[in-house]
């Protein structure tokens, strides 16, 4: 594929759409502000990787930051982003370069790394490869702040209601928080702790672990709830549950199972970070 070939793919409906409706998430930019006008000090050099529209590096040009360099793999979407710095009067702070955060190098150091890359369970998007790229490369020591600083991913297990349309659609299904899906799953356990992924380390990019979950009510159950909470700061004073663009609950369909009240179930998972959906695997052992 060549560069005009991927400009066309920027420029199409759904990853410009994304980048709006990421822009649009008031509590989401509330809270990283918060955690950047924390942290920023004249001197501060900024990464940000992953930028779509830019605003998070704007943030930090407006937060005082002395240079911020944002990332963007898109070009159509760096090409936003910039005019954007432009229309801002931040073009003297924040460069805007093309390049894909998995595989980008930078010989100086950075301050601070600012990063919303993120998906619930971390399962879609690529903040673990993009974060290991900067770790390999020894550019996040102890002085670096990291924003967001962890991300914590829970699973529960539910009766899920996969019915659409007149058809039953049993899928991988986001739940927004702005939808209402008060009839879309009962919930049969309260959720645990599936992984908790600190940015401030490398962390491996596959994940595999063991969940034991107690049964609250009988039922049957046909699907797993994900959900996350993100650290924002390393003092964990700012986090953020679902919000308008960040972490929805995502029903993960299982094979159907009886339970009973009292009962416990110990779920086996394993899957890539940043991976997708296809390659998360769960089973009941
Ligand atoms: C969820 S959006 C968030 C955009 C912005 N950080 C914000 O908070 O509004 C993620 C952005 O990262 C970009 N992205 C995804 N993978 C990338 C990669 N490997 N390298 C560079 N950019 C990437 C996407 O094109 C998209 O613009």
């Amino acid at each position: 594929m060549n560069s005009d070939d991927m400009s066309a793919i920027g420029e199409g409906f759904s990853s410009l759409d994304l980048i709006y409706q990421c822009l649009i998430d008031d509590d989401k930019y509330q809270a990283f502000d918060k955690a950047l006008r924390d942290v920023i000090v004249p001197d501060s050099r900024v990464l940000e990787l992953g930028t779509g529209s830019g605003i998070l590096s704007m943030i930090a040009g407006r937060a005082g930051a002395k240079k911020v360099t944002a990332v963007e793999f898109d070009p159509a979407i760096a090409d936003v982003a910039r005019q954007n710095v432009l229309n801002n009067d931040l073009g003297d702070c924040v460069d805007v370069v093309t390049g894909d955060a998995r595989t980008i190098t930078f010989t100086e150091p950075f301050d601070v790394v600012v990063m919303e890359m993120l998906a619930t369970g971390l399962v879609d998007e690529m903040q673990v490869l993009a974060m290991n790229n900067l770790h390999r490369q020894g550019l996040i020591t102890e002085a670096t702040i990291v924003i967001p600083f962890a991300q914590e991913n829970y699973v529960s297990l539910v009766h899920a209601n996969f019915a659409v349309h007149g058809f039953t659609m049993s899928m991988v299904s986001h739940l927004w928080s702005h939808d209402d899906y008060a009839d879309k799953f009962k919930e049969l356990t309260k959720p645990a702790m599936l992984n908790n992924v600190c940015f401030a380390h490398e962390n491996e990019e596959v994940f595999s672990g063991q969940v034991v979950l107690d049964i609250l009510t009988d039922g049957e159950v046909n699907s797993i709830c994900l959900s996350s909470t993100v650290v924002v700061d390393q003092n964990r004073t700012i986090t953020l549950d679902s919000t308008s663009s960040l972490s929805p609950l995502v029903l993960v369909p299982l094979p159907l199972r009886a339970v009973k009240a009292g009962e416990r179930v110990t779920l086996e998972i394993e899957y890539t970070f940043g991976g997708g959906f296809s390659n998360f695997k769960a089973r009941y052992i």
